[in-house]
């Protein structure tokens, strides 16, 4: 497309291309949709268009549509890895918050094997994996977000990460071409995979048969230890930074005397100093600055430079 027609479809404004989208869509299409609404973090400007697809093929049409007008496009999931900046996000913001079909679609002596939409809070994937005595997630147990973005970003806690369990993967590709990923393609590592860049539709996973009981009470102590040592409850967007090999960042950062240092309302929190708190009315960019403050300090006591596990969204970021 020519940059002119492209800067044609950018100036399109969010009501009238909600009008054009709506007529083959099944979802909801909202204009200026505050971001802060759909973060665990609670920030984040306006996006022009806060797209929330009922269904696949809604899903696809809208890809097909935004890539042709050259129109920017971003997926969220459950909205908890991620810092959406103060200003907002251009053009359409993509929520798989209605795709959650979960189904069992192989019950052998040993494992079953589901199939799981994107959309799916992790959460509620482990309450059926404790329901069903499925065994392989519990150590994922208070983690907050959807299926698609643990995917993404292979999630972990206490050993276990989210790609151990997964067969493989059904991807929509920006222009609404599906293909799907074997597990050795996705190349999980630490906090990352090699998905390629689309949407994730669904998984299929495989987990262990097991007595449910025992599934139960396993989530119930890694919940137990996550309590204790991590402030699951207050608004952050999980750990900020990822561990550099063999040392953990919230050490390091309560080591180098952080723990309590604040920007506006975002406070390096005092149990796990990893995790950054809004207190209320925190924004982005004293997220950013705190997390720039914290890795000068670290990087000035250990001489190790530490990495987002956040992912960055928006305007000017
Ligand atoms: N520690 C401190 N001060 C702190 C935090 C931790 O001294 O403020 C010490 C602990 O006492 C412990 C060691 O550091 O001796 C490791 O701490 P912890 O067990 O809490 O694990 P972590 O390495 O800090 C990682 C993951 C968490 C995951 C936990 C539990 C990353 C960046 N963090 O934290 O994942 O829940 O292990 O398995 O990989 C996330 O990714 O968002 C996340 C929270």
């Amino acid at each position: 497309m020519a940059t002119g027609d492209t800067q044609k479809a950018k100036g399109l404004t969010g009501p009238s291309l909600v009008e054009e989208i709506g007529r083959y869509f099944k979802g909801d299409l909202i204009v200026k949709e505050d971001m802060s609404l759909h973060t665990t973090l609670r920030i984040g400007g306006p996006a022009d268009i806060f797209a929330i697809p009922k269904d696949v093929l809604s899903l696809k049409y809208l890809l097909m549509y935004l890539s042709e007008k050259g129109i920017p496009v971003t997926i969220i999931g459950g909205g908890s890895n991620i810092l959406i900046s103060d200003h907002g996000i251009d053009g359409v913001v993509i929520s798989s918050q209605s795709l959650t079909r979960v189904e069992i679609i192989e019950r052998a002596d040993t494992f079953s094997r589901l199939f799981v939409e994107s959309g799916t809070p992790l959460q509620s994937l482990l309450n059926i994996s404790k329901q069903e005595g499925l065994s392989g997630l519990e150590g994922l147990v208070g983690i907050p977000g959807s299926l698609g973005g643990a995917v993404k970003g292979n999630a972990g806690s206490f050993g276990i990460e989210i790609g151990d369990v997964i067969e493989s993967i059904a991807v929509m590709d920006l222009k609404g071409n599906i293909s799907i990923i074997e597990k050795e393609e996705a190349k999980f590592g630490y906090r990352s995979s090699g998905i390629p860049e689309g949407f994730v539709l669904s998984v299929i996973i495989r987990l262990k048969r097991d007595d449910p009981q025992e599934v139960s009470k396993r989530m119930s102590i890694h919940l137990e230890e996550k309590r204790e040592r991590q402030p699951i409850s207050l608004w952050s967007a999980g750990c900020v930074f990822k561990n550099p090999e063999g040392v953990s960042a919230g050490r390091l950062i309560d080591e180098a005397g952080c723990k309590g240092m604040r920007r506006g309302d975002i406070e390096v929190n005092e149990k796990h100093a990893n995790f950054f708190i809004n207190k209320g009315r925190g924004n982005a960019s004293d997220f950013i600055a705190l997390m720039d403050e914290v890795k000068a300090r670290v990087f000035t006591s250990f001489g190790i430079e530490l990495e987002p596990e956040i992912r960055i969204l928006g305007k000017g970021c």
